[in-house]
């Protein structure tokens, strides 16, 4: 029997760092598998990909419940019902009350495309640039009820170009992102990766070089 982790991913739209997930759990020794995917908006690109892949793919519409509690209950029985171990946010744009945060608490990773604590929340690499900064980047981490914040598992930095607009500033910190998530995924799923107060520990320092890096974007 396999000792994979179960992972239920929450997505709400494109589904990239999905796709780069479902990808990463082929390889036959990766600790992880995706039993399900979950999108709060129906007709989600990621959706259709997720199928393709042959993952079960539901959509959980939060506009057809009355309050943010409702949405989250059939969410949370959703992933239950999967076995779900660990959840991945990957482009999920729902905030969640501390109830469902709580519930999976340090069982649930987020991916944002900056060096957090710097640039939470909406229109980030146009706020990077605005504020010239010439290292951008991506985070996991773990999640906590206070938007784009919790425990830091792996850091990806990009650099800023001359030029450099918000699309093509994404486009390079994307890539960058979808070497980030399954690397963090893989560290937390082996139990490499662990919650210690509220900072990431890992089990060696060789693992703990691992979960910071520099892509070459040239
Ligand atoms: C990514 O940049 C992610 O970091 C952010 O939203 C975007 C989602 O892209 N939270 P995708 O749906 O994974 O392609």
């Amino acid at each position: 029997m396999s000792s994979a982790k179960r992972i239920g991913v929450l997505i709400s739209g494109r589904g990239s760092n999905m796709a780069a997930l479902i990808e990463a759990c082929k390889a036959p020794d990766y600790p992880a598998e995706i039993a399900i995917v979950i999108s709060n908006r129906p007709g989600a690109p990621g959706l259709e990909m997720a199928a393709e892949a042959g993952i079960p793919a539901a959509t959980i519409d939060h506009t057809a419940y009355p309050s943010r509690e409702a949405f989250e209950a059939e969410t949370d029985k959703a992933l239950r019902e999967a076995k779900v171990d660990l959840i991945c946010n990957a482009g999920f744009m729902r905030l969640l009350t501390e109830s469902f945060v709580d519930q999976w608490r340090n069982r649930q990773l987020n991916i944002h495309p900056s060096l957090l604590p710097a640039f939470k929340g909406l229109n980030t690499h146009e706020r990077a640039l605005e504020a010239g900064v010439r290292i951008a980047g991506c985070t996991v981490h773990f999640v906590r009820s206070e938007m784009d914040s919790g425990p830091i598992i792996a850091q990806a930095a990009v650099p800023v170009l001359p030029g450099d607009t918000p699309d093509t500033l994404a486009a390079r910190v994307l890539k960058a992102e979808h070497e980030l998530y399954p690397l963090a995924l893989k560290l937390v799923a082996s139990g490499a990766a662990q919650v210690q107060g509220e900072r990431v520990i890992f089990a060696d320092d060789s693992v703990a070089a691992t979960a910071l890096f520099a892509p070459q974007t040239a």
